[in-house]
């Protein structure tokens, strides 16, 4: 069953519209390969997503950095999944560890939103991942379950969710997992899948590796048989984000 190779870029609260229209502009100059090979969807804050999905080439697209657990109405501040759908935004990442952290986002919460976004029709990169205490403590693979597990008991249908799993450790620090460290995680959440979901989804589910992804190391992390791609934060804003698209070529020579 092939899992095409995904690649997402987390933009996070970054940008005025001129350095957006800067970004977009290189992301439609880049030689990537075709959409056979890789999946691009990049994530810029709310406010630009309408002028990013405008400019952006058509062969990428774009995705929310959030959105709220239910329905509109008397929630101020929040943007509901309906008005995504609404606006033609496809896709949506939830579960962000730095809103797990900054926001108090429970498992429970995220699940909720994973599917309420799927219910409306979006596609959701759900994300999951340890802290750097429980890494240290052993307890990497019962954190990453138990997040996953409060999303497989809210969500029947998988075809439309990627995971995205990012050791908190490794977001925004320079410090990238191994690529065994990685395959290890990936591997064991594949198994959780198998085991908790059905072998089906286990197998055609893709597994993104996030934290500290570059261009100068997204090849060999490319590499394990597991890493299905990336979500890319710091340097989905520059040039290099264009090599790490091109990582998905490791996958197809393999
Ligand atoms: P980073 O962020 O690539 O800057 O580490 C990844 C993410 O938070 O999605």
């Amino acid at each position: 069953m092939g899992r095409t190779f995904f690649v997402g870029g987390n933009w996070k609260c970054n940008g005025t519209s001129e350095e957006i229209k800067k970004i977009v502009a290189t992301l439609n100059a880049g030689q990537v390969p075709s959409q056979d090979v890789v999946e691009v969807v990049v994530s810029p804050p709310y406010v630009f997503l309408p002028l990013v999905k405008n400019e952006l080439r058509s062969d990428f697209h774009v995705a929310a950095q959030n959105c709220w657990v239910k329905k509109g109405g008397a929630f101020t501040g929040e943007v509901s999944a309906d008005m995504l759908v609404n606006l033609g935004i496809p896709w949506v990442i939830l579960g962000h560890s730095e809103r797990r952290a900054i926001l108090g986002e429970s498992n429970e919460f995220v699940g909720d939103k994973v599917a309420y976004a799927l219910s409306q029709g979006l596609k959701v990169i759900a994300c999951v991942g340890e802290t750097l205490e429980q890494r240290e403590s052993g307890s990497t693979m019962d954190v990453v379950a138990a997040q996953t597990k409060a999303i497989a008991e809210r969500v029947k249908d998988w075809s439309n969710v990627v995971v995205a799993y990012e050791p908190v450790w490794a977001i925004g620090t320079g410090k990238v997992a191994t690529p065994a460290q990685a395959q290890e995680v990936h591997a064991e959440l594949r198994k959780w899948l198998q085991a908790n979901v059905s072998a089906e989804v286990a197998a055609s589910t893709r597994i993104i590796y996030g934290g500290s992804v570059s261009g100068a190391n997204c090849k060999e992390l490319a590499g394990q048989p597991d890493v299905d791609g990336f979500l890319v934060g710091g340097a989905s804003l520059k040039p290099e984000f264009i090599d790490i698209i091109k990582a998905a070529e490791v996958k197809k020579s393999a």
